[in-house]
């Protein structure tokens, strides 16, 4: 039986770091209310004034380090897919552009995936149903995020301004017919697009003419929106439960699994998944503190950490666990 196994890994997130006394100066936001609220520290922001990057620039760089871990050149690459909710324009999407930049042959299909922080999983699925079917051998999945560029550095954004970060993660899978169980065992997708107002950006819209307008852009409504306390809710309840029913689906239970590697959304989210789930603290990936939350990339990037730290073996059972905008959520179940 043909199973999806990760090849190689990688990240690249810019150098300048944010801390949570630096966005104090922008907006009327404390490091006490910041840490309490998220765990998160610090972030990593593009450095605007001396060198700026989009999406496609830190997707490019972790894809380089991920193929190179991989042993796998540019021109083996038989599909790219590119998820990310911070593409650097419009269209095309940012799955086309990595492709030009890291020179990957004419002709092998790049596209983009927008499901915002289950973008990994959604791009996991599709990569592995890629793979299982023996359409493609080499799949270059990439998540990357600018985030700092998006949000609103003032008063009227910070409930969202001090969340998110910026990064990018990659990862390269092919097939395996070894008879070791080693792989990806399955990954569970959901969604219910009636919670589709509760964490959005509403414009530039298609449904407005003209689609952007500068007065328009007073009402801050081209940065994002969130209704914090209902993403909370539904996430502490979907993300355990989609954990139990991608371990159900193997006859396995949570203290099977060495590592989850959750979405990093917020930490309190972290510590009630891992309360419900009754898992132990060295069971838990986290590195909230340190990124804050970098949307697709905060999977592949938790799992290249893990694995490079010696948190992840070969035989490990590893579970990924999302929740994001949309809404959509999923889990993912992996031998390592
Ligand atoms: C955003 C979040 C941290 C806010 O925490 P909360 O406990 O729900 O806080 P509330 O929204 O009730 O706000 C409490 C107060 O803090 C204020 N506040 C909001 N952001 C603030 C900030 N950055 N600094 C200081 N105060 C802030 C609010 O204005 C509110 O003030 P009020 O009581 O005077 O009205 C929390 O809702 C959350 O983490 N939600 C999930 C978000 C998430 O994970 N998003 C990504 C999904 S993938």
């Amino acid at each position: 039986m043909v199973r999806t196994v990760f090849l190689g890994t990688g990240h690249f997130v810019p150098e300048k770091v944010v801390t949570n006394d630096d966005l104090a100066k922008l907006m009327d936001t404390t490091d006490e209310w910041i840490q309490q609220r998220t765990g998160i520290k610090q972030r990593r922001y593009v450095d605007w004034d001396k060198e700026p990057m989009g999406s496609s620039d830190l997707g490019t760089r972790a894809a380089r380090v991920a193929l190179e871990n991989a042993g796998v050149s540019k021109d083996e690459i038989d599909c790219i897919i590119y998820a990310t909710l911070s593409p650097d324009k419009p269209f095309p999407g940012d799955g086309v552009i990595v492709q030009a930049k890291l020179d990957v042959p004419a002709g092998v299909p790049c596209f983009d995936i927008r499901n915002q922080c289950s973008g990994f999983l959604y791009s996991l699925q599709t990569a592995d149903a890629f793979i299982k079917t023996g359409l493609y051998r080499r799949v270059l999945v990439i998540g990357s995020e600018v985030h700092s560029s998006g949000i609103e550095l003032a008063d009227r954004g910070r409930d969202v301004a001090v969340i998110f970060g910026d990064g990018a993660a990659a990862c390269v899978l092919g097939p395996s017919d070894k008879e070791d169980g080693r792989g990806v065992l399955s990954v569970h997708l959901h969604a219910d697009g009636r919670f589709a107002n509760e964490l959005h950006i509403p414009y530039p819209s298609s449904a407005e003419n003209p689609r952007l307008c500068a007065a328009r852009l007073e009402s801050g409504d081209h940065f994002p929106h969130m209704n914090g306390k209902n993403v909370f809710k539904h996430a502490v309840a979907r993300m355990p439960e989609a954990v139990l029913e991608a371990l159900g689906k193997h006859g396995l239970t949570p203290k099977d699994l060495k590592l989850v590697i959750p979405h990093q959304a917020n930490q309190r989210i972290t510590d009630l998944v891992q309360r419900r789930l009754d898992l132990s603290d060295e069971q838990v990936f986290s590195n909230i503190a340190e990124y804050g939350n970098t949307t697709a990339a905060s999977i592949p990037l938790g799992l290249d950490q893990a694995v490079k730290a010696g948190r992840v073996k070969p035989g490990d059972l590893v579970c990924f666990v999302a929740f994001g905008a949309g809404f959509t959520w999923g889990a993912a179940i992996v031998r390592w």
